[in-house]
């Protein structure tokens, strides 16, 4: 069994990404500056796994912290790299933030990494790097776009840094390309908490039908799609979660063939947004709220993934669909305590 840092370990992915390795019998510490998270997750963890979690409350882009915790940690087997701001809109307003967060404690982890002769390494990228895609469903070949927003360009830069170590270092790296992650964990001890306002779509659903906000907008219900809305691809987070922990069982094992791999992550299904709405009032018993308004700019139209290659090298086979993620996510929803 190995020692994983988490970075990020308190939000959302981290969170459910530590429940799945504590339950296989890894050993976690997680760093995390709680900009976008709150420590109760690491309670909400316990009430899971019965296991105890150490967060070091830590701004990776301090890198003399960085430096002095890796100093008294040698022992680190494996990190996952999640922590990174992760507002699409937020980035188009403030660039140099987004570029100096995500950029910045990037090196400093990767520094730190060097520095203690960690070998392994887990990025946290997004389909957003592919832009807009043409031809779907989108296999890691697919040609990364131009970046649509800041956001999504830290996230080409950062895979862009890794591949250049791997291939310099003897460092050995997997980007994981996230497409649209959303539902909570089904005990609901643990789910979605940001301290930004929600944006995407699920939460947005499950925040209007508890009464947080008056409605949901539907952006756009005239494209050129089954029913007019865009389509995404939503995978369960326990799913997601479950694909780190097999992608650090893959590369402690020397299962990667190259020192630089990627995965997409996504079930490979294409659901519109009236679909995701209809998914929702059907689990949960409730009318939705909604209305159809105008598209929103720099919106994908269509995007959803052939995870084939994470099936085959990982052994990851996802477990939930669009009923389950909505029924998870408005769980929690009605009973989050932050
Ligand atoms: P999140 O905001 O819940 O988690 C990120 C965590 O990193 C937060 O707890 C935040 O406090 C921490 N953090 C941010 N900057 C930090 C810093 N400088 N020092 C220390 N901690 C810091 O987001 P998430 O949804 O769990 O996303 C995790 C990762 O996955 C991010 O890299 C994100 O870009 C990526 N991703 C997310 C999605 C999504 O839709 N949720 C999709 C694709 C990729
Ligand atoms: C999904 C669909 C909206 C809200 C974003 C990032 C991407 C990745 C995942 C991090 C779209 C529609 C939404 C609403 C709506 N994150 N929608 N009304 O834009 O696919 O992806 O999260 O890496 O980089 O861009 O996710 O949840 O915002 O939108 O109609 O109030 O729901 O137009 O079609 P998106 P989303």
């Amino acid at each position: 069994m190995s020692k994983v840092l988490v970075t990020g370990g308190c939000g959302y992915i981290g969170s459910h990404t530590i429940v799945s390795l504590l339950s296989e019998g890894h050993e976690v510490i997680s760093i995390d500056n709680l900009t976008n998270s709150y420590i109760e997750s690491l309670a909400g963890i316990k009430k899971i796994t019965g296991q105890d979690v150490i967060n070091h409350n830590i701004d990776l882009c301090d890198g003399p912290a960085v430096d002095a915790f890796f100093s008294q940690h040698d022992d680190i087997d494996a990190i996952i790299h999640f922590a990174a701001l992760k507002a699409v809109g937020e980035s188009v307003k403030e660039p140099l933030r987004y570029f100096q967060n995500n950029v910045d404690s990037l090196l400093h982890v990767l520094k730190g990494a060097e520095k203690t002769g960690v070998k392994n390494f887990i990025f946290s990228s997004s389909c957003t790097v592919y832009g807009q895609a043409t031809d779907l469903p989108v296999t890691e070949d697919t040609e990364m776009k131009e970046a649509e927003s800041p956001y999504g360009r830290t996230k080409q830069i950062g895979e862009q840094i890794l591949k250049d170590l791997s291939t310099h270092t003897d460092l050995n790296v997997l980007s994981l390309r996230y497409f649209n992650p959303a539902g909570a964990h089904p005990t609901t001890h643990i789910g979605e908490s940001a301290r930004t306002p929600a944006l995407n779509l699920v939460p947005v659903i499950t925040e209007t039908a508890a009464g947080k906000r008056k409605e949901c907008t539907v952006f756009g219900a005239d494209y050129d799609t089954r029913d007019g809305s865009c389509i995404r691809d939503y995978i369960h987070v326990v799913d997601l979660a479950d694909a780190h922990r097999l992608s650090v069982e893959y590369l402690l094992n020397g299962k990667n063939d190259s020192s630089y791999e990627v995965f997409n992550l996504g079930i490979g299904e294409g659901v519109s947004v009236l679909e995701a709405i209809s998914a929702f009032e059907k689990v949960s018993g409730k009318k939705l709220n909604y209305t159809i308004g105008p598209r929103r700019p720099g919106d994908v139209i269509a995007i959803y993934s052939n995870y084939k290659k994470a099936k085959d090298r990982l052994g990851w086979n996802p477990k939930y669909g669009v009923d389950d993620i909505m029924s998870t996510a408005w769980d929690w929803e009605v009973k989050r305590p932050y």
